[in-house]
This record gives structure tokens, sequence and C-alpha cells, in this order.
């Protein structure tokens, strides 16, 4: 498998802490599978002039020093889009996922849809694939929404574990792999247990493993190959009303 968004360039944002935390979350994952990760620290749009702050650049070092075995490391960055790319930052593709055409985007939470579309559209037009991270958690996210922004030419990711999640955002999570509109499952670890491993085995004991090949091995890898991306066959994911029940009394209680 492989993990094209986690938060685990130490010491950078709101994942992991220290080269040690990585490395015990990277060994984790390459016992379980796991062969490859790009490691995707948040960074906003409007604070990048080429590429990505000299301090990224060290503890990519430290972290590559340190890392097990087994487990290749990839650079990247998880965009906020809250202004457009710099022409430079299009042209040298150090902020875009292993210097390949995709790069990983997100919005604040309550993003309106208009500027969702704009933001989306311009990093087309400036001849990247943007891979939207999450879009589950967004509001405004619906099948035919998300299926509007992969015409324009939009990638999705959907956060694996989140699929599983009986709660608001897992049933938008659900619906999207319902309608073959998810590209990529990723994990979005921030020095804590997310891992495909588990995804991976419960979309395959529902009888989606051919699903889980292209969400988290065929698609990454053509994502870190510069390669177009594959149509993912549609699965849906069914969650008992006891766990939905179960869900919205703790999404009530938090
Ligand atoms: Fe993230």
């Amino acid at each position: 498998m492989i993990d094209l968004h986690c938060h685990l360039l130490p010491g950078v944002d709101d994942g992991s802490r220290s080269v040690e935390q990585s490395v015990r979350v990277l060994q984790t994952m390459a016992v379980a599978g796991i062969t490859d990760v790009v490691l995707t620290p948040h960074l906003d749009a409007s604070r990048i002039s080429e590429g990505p702050p000299p301090a990224h650049d060290e503890a990519f070092a430290q972290l590559s020093m340190a890392a097990p075995p087994g487990v290749r490391l990839h650079r990247g960055a998880e965009v906020m889009l809250d202004r457009s790319l710099t022409p430079r930052a299009v042209a040298t593709r150090r902020v875009t996922l292993a210097h390949s055409r995709y790069i990983l985007v997100e919005f604040t939470r309550l993003v309106a849809e208009p500027m969702a579309n704009q933001a989306l559209s311009q990093v087309v037009r400036e001849g990247l694939v943007p891979l939207l991270a999450h879009p589950e958690r967004y509001s405004i996210c619906s099948p035919a929404l998300v299926a509007s922004w992969r015409a324009m030419g939009v990638a999705i990711q959907v956060d694996a574990n989140t699929v599983f999640m009986p709660t608001g955002r897992g049933a938008r999570a659900r619906a999207l792999l319902a309608e073959g509109l998810a590209d990529v499952l990723a994990a979005d670890n921030h020095g804590d247990r997310r891992s495909l491993a588990e995804p991976f085995k419960a979309l395959g004991a529902l009888g989606g493993s051919t699903a889980a090949e292209f969400l988290m091995v065929r698609n990454p890898a053509a994502v870190l190959a510069d390669q177009p991306l594959e149509p993912v066959p549609s699965f849906e994911v069914k969650v008992s009303l006891y766990q939905r029940i179960k869900g919205w009394v703790d999404e009530m209680g938090q």
C-alpha cells in the first residue's frame, strides 16, 4: 500500500512532534505492508513563494536518516488554497506530491462552493492536478458537486478511516465510494495510529478488495509515477443502524 497523505515530517505542523515519534509510526506502517509514504505537512498557498520553507528540508533530512528500511519516503505538502499558487511554485513542483503533477490541496471546513470551484479550476488551469484531501469534511460535499469537480480535472482523496465512521462525515465518504467518485484513500496520519492497513483489510472483508487495490495501491502508485489515474469500481460500504445511532450520540456528546 502507498499512503499519499500524512503529517510525519517531525516538528513542522500539528502532526508528529519528533523524529522518534515519526519513526515509531513508520515502523508500524512498514510491518503492516505500507511501502511508500508521502510526507505532506500543512502549507498555506499564501506563504509559498517557490517551495517549502528550509525547516522542512532539514526535518526531511533528519527523518530520512532515521527512517526504518522497507518504507520509502517522498516529499509533498497539503496546501491550503487560501490564495492562488505563484507561477514559480507551479513550475518547480516542489510542493506537489513526489514532484509529480498532483498537488494535495484542502480548504477550511466552511468553504463556500463558489470559492472552492474557483480555486480548484485555477489549479487545473495552471497545469497541475489538484488531489482534494478529505472532501467529506466539507459541509458542501455532495456526490453531485464532487462529480462536477472530477469533470473539471480534480482528483479526490477520501480519508480511509472516515469510511467506517458512523457519522455524517462517514456517510459523505461512503456516498463518494458508492458512486465511484473517490480516486485515492489515504490515512492523514498525524503521528497517531491512523493507517491504511485496517481499512484495506476491512474493505476486503466486505467484498471490496478490487476497489481497495485501486484506492490504496494502483492509483497512489500512478500519482508517484506522475501517470493518469484509473477509474475505481464503485463500492457500497454499509454501516448498521446501531452503529449510526451510536455515532450520532457520540457526535452530540463532543
Ligand atoms: Fe492532512
